[in-house]
């Protein structure tokens, strides 16, 4: 009997870092918005013979700016996406994460298309294909409504699954599911859908062969468009190597050494030290099984499992935590990063406006500058918590590793 803490995520929950900044920008520019929606009244109670065309405009374009942003923002996700070759175990490692059989996995060409889990508010999941809402009793329900010619291998079907069933979906993380990469000759097209925006790649290789030309031919395509992919390589169905124990150290330095070798020399986005931290040994197929037991209040009897199950395990929640902490942290960065520059950017362009129409206001009532003094220090207030924010948030990926 096991007792290990089987919870990978603790109060250092890594994902927590995102959730928050995302509710700390989101509110940033909700007050950005307020503030530009006043000045923007304020500058329209002029006498007409004052407005200018381009002030106007000006105002205008920003007040579209900054709600197309925040609607963007409102809407933002980490995202990881998963590739191999099937059967390797893609979507029993997603199954493994969401410790639940969500998405159909068995032997032979399983999934035939994109799957996309996300988190819902709802207490019962659905799925979105397109555009159309169907809703689902059960895992087998999802097979049999996935389980139809039509669906090309490039379609995406979307699955809501009820944030309070699982707690990486409450903390805002989508996880997409493929086909196995050695059946489509559509790999452009997959990568212009659905990669683009993924924050963390996961390779799932079958540690019973080898790391495939094919597999390795995706991620070298994925690079042309990304250059820096964050990449982690799961060897899975690890397991099978409990009946092998002579060769297991042997086969481990080779499958860690080719993959290295793919992460450091045929892709280049990381440097020998940090590659061994982006490649694993794991068995999914084990890690639902135990956390399907202890869903139901079982204890783990790890003579049921094969021998080195409890390292396999370790390993898992390694991978989990070390994935959620490049997850947070790539996303923290491309999805606000950018736009928090373009809002300071923004509240330099309005300073430069207030000072325009103040000098031009002298004749007006005294009443009205003080107002533009009042609007000016807001914006800089308005700044100043970006910048904030921006080192609030540095401070706490820096911490990460
Ligand atoms: P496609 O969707 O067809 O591309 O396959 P996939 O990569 O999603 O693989 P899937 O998760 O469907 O798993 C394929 C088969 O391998 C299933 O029968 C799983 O039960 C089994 N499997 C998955 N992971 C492991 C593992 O770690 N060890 C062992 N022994 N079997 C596994
Ligand atoms: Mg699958």
């Amino acid at each position: 009997i096991m007792t290990l803490d089987f919870n990978s995520t603790g109060d250092d929950n890594p994902l927590r870092i995102f959730v928050s900044a995302k509710k700390d920008i989101n509110d940033l520019f909700n007050k950005a918005e307020r503030f530009v929606k006043n000045v923007d009244q304020f500058y329209r109670s002029y006498d007409e013979s004052m407005l200018d065309q381009n002030n106007l405009n000006f105002i205008d374009n920003s007040v579209e700016k900054i709600a197309g942003i925040r609607d963007v923002l409102a809407r933002n996700n980490m995202k990881v996406a998963f590739f191999g070759r099937t059967s390797n175990g893609k979507s029993t490692v997603i199954n493994a994460i969401l410790q639940n059989k969500i998405l159909p996995a068995g032997i032979g060409h399983t999934t035939n298309c994109f799957l996309q889990v996300e988190g819902t508010d709802e207490t019962e999941p659905f799925i979105v294909l397109e555009n159309q809402r169907h809703n689902i009793e059960s895992v087998k329900h999802l097979a049999n409504a996935l389980n139809t010619e039509s669906l090309g291998d490039s379609t995406l079907v979307k699955v809501y699954w009820p944030k309070s069933k699982c707690s990486i979906l409450h903390d805002d993380v989508v996880l997409v599911d493929s086909p196995g990469t050695d059946v489509t000759a559509n790999l452009d097209k997959w990568i212009d859908l659905y990669c683009l925006d993924a924050d963390v790649f996961v390779l799932v290789s079958n540690a019973e062969s080898t790391l495939m030309q094919t597999e390795k031919n995706f991620f070298i395509k994925v690079k042309e468009k990304l250059s820096k992919p964050n990449i982690f390589i799961l060897n899975n169905r690890w397991d099978a190597s409990a009946h092998e124990l002579d060769s297991l150290d042997l086969v481990r330095k080779q499958h860690l050494k080719r993959d290295k070798d793919f992460l450091v020399n045929d892709m280049g986005v990381l440097d020998e030290q940090t590659a061994q931290n982006h490649v694993f040994f794991v068995s999914a197929i084990e890690v639902l099984r135990a956390r399907l037991e202890l869903e139901e209040g079982k204890q783990i009897n790890t003579s049921n499992y094969a021998h080195g199950f409890e390292s396999r395990f370790r390993e898992f929640l390694d991978f989990e935590k070390k994935f959620e902490q490049c997850l947070s942290k790539s996303a923290v960065q491309t999805k606000f990063g950018q736009h928090t520059m373009e809002i300071i950017k923004m509240t330099d362009d309005f300073s430069r406006f207030l000072m325009a129409i103040s000098a031009k206001t002298i004749d007006v009532r005294n009443e009205k500058r003080n107002q533009i003094k009042i609007m000016k220090d807001r914006m800089q207030q308005i700044k100043q918590q970006f910048h904030i924010f921006t080192n609030e948030v540095k401070l706490q990926i820096c911490n990460l590793v």
